[in-house]
């Protein structure tokens, strides 16, 4: 059950048109704070979105005697690890479920202090999202793991070594954790089947300027050279081109007329192609990307998801509701996580016409095909979405349900926004800045969610 200060009322069927900033990407800046730790010198690290994510990782690394201060620009972090020490077990357990980011210090603690605990991690709720690869990972570099009920405690009794290693798929956070690792183990590291996310390539970047050596083959193949000693870096997060396809997908959605400043072509391209086929019109200038609805009908389309450069699952959920808008029968297949469609139902209720299948759909065939999980969906448009009560399931399903009741005619009780704040940057600002009609409902105003 949520809480009352958790609830926002959306009044929708008004376009959304002005303009919002996009900040660093909050799938790099984490783990770029994470890699500070590494170094024997501050770092400083620019274009810190200030979200949850951000604020639990700096928790972290100040229980481990990072002194993290702001630093001279809006947005500037300076992380100084040169007095890393051991923190309190029961401390670092306090941050137990709040993200999945901790399961990235254990190659640094162990290179720092020979030892690691790492609490029960959280994350969004959109599949089984299981961590063997990285404790896999681990073991190969010569790490023990011993798993207790409170989380799992680590030692590298002999250091760690440079290794072979082939991902089962290409993981994003299976990769960090290799990056995050090889930089410091000794010899020579080779990744295959690694994930090559632009996330991945700036957190590359940072590690170059901090001493790494690092090179990527076009086939999927990162190869690192450990190093004794890794210095401090000063780095600019990549913006966030997750949050600047939400965006763009709520220009699309509310018919309306948004400009992303931040946002870049370069990691968005794979965007840009399937927002111009739905029927979406942007234009591009050096600051950012104006998206808008041009006028008429929208397309409908084939989607699959998938590891970069294909179409990013995080873009998913939130262009989905503007497909209920499209003209036809636009199908969905999600070939990342087994669960990230559920979030559709709540979309049914508003008016929507979604059906979920379990075979895969309109593409290739993918690793949930004969596990008989939901995992593809048929949106038949368009429809008239009507305001709901809804209970936000996932970070990108929460922003979702956002964007379909701002779309939708009447009044909408979106309940667990603090989610939201876990990836986007002041949301309520911007949707403000924009246009929205939003309230947080009176404490005496407010009934139960009908939806659980
Ligand atoms: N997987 C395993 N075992 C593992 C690790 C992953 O089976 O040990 C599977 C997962 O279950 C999933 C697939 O591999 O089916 C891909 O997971 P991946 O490791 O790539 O995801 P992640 O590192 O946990 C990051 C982002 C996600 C984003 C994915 C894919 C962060 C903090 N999270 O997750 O972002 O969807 O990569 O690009 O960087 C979001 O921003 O809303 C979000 C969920």
């Amino acid at each position: 059950m949520t809480d009352i200060a958790d609830v926002l009322l959306v009044h929708g069927g008004t376009p959304l048109e002005g303009e919002i900033r996009v900040r660093g990407a909050k799938n790099l800046v984490p783990k770029a704070m994470v890699a500070a730790l590494l170094g024997s010198e501050p770092s400083r690290l620019r274009n810190v979105p200030d979200i949850r994510d951000v604020r639990v990782v700096r928790g972290l690394l100040q229980l481990h005697g990072v002194t993290v201060s702001s630093g001279e620009e809006p947005g500037e972090l300076v992380l100084d690890p040169t007095r890393v020490e051991s923190a309190n077990v029961a401390d670092i357990d306090a941050h137990a479920g709040s993200s999945r980011i901790p399961i990235l210090f254990c190659g640094p603690l162990l290179h720092r202090l020979g030892h690691a605990f790492i609490p029960g991690l959280g994350g969004c709720d959109i599949g089984g999202r299981p961590i063997d690869f990285h404790f896999d990972v681990l073991r190969r570099f010569g790490a023990t793991i011993d798993k207790r009920a409170d989380g799992q405690y680590l030692e590298a009794p002999r250091g760690l070594r440079g290794c072979k290693i082939q991902l089962p798929y290409p993981s994003v956070g299976s990769t960090e954790q290799v990056l995050l690792t090889a930089v410091l183990a000794e010899g020579v590291t080779e990744l295959t089947n690694a994930a090559v996310e632009p996330e991945i390539e700036d957190l590359i970047c940072v590690l170059q300027k901090m001493g790494a050596i690092i090179s990527m083959d076009t086939d999927r193949t990162i190869r690192i050279t450990g190093v004794d000693k890794l210095g401090g870096y000063t780095h600019r997060a990549i913006p966030d081109r997750l949050e600047a396809a939400s965006w763009a997908s709520a220009a699309l959605a509310t018919e309306g007329n948004i400009y992303v400043r931040g946002a870049q072509q370069r990691s968005m391209m794979t965007f840009l192609n399937t927002f111009r086929k739905v029927g979406g019109a942007f234009e591009i200038d050096d600051q950012g990307i104006r998206f808008w609805h041009p006028g008429g009908p929208l397309n409908a389309i084939a989607l699959e998801t998938d590891v970069h450069p294909g179409f990013q699952t995080d873009w998913q959920q939130p262009l989905v509701v503007a497909l209920t808008q499209a003209s036809g029968l636009s199908i969905v297949h999600e070939t990342v996580y087994e669960s990230r469609l559920g979030f559709t139902s709540a979309l049914n209720q508003m008016g929507a016409h979604i059906q979920l299948y379990r075979e895969c759909l309109g593409g290739s065939a993918c690793r949930f095909g004969q596990r008989n999980f939901l995992h593809s969906a048929v949106v038949s448009g368009p429809t008239k979405l009507q305001g709901a009560d809804l209970v936000i399931p996932d970070l990108r399903g929460g922003f979702s349900y956002l964007i379909a009741a701002l779309a939708a005619q009447g009044t909408s009780r979106v309940h667990g926004i603090d989610l939201i704040n876990r990836g986007y940057e002041n949301f309520m600002d911007k949707l403000e800045g924009l246009g929205a009609h939003i309230e947080l409902p009176r404490k005496d105003a407010e009934p139960a969610p009908a939806v659980a």
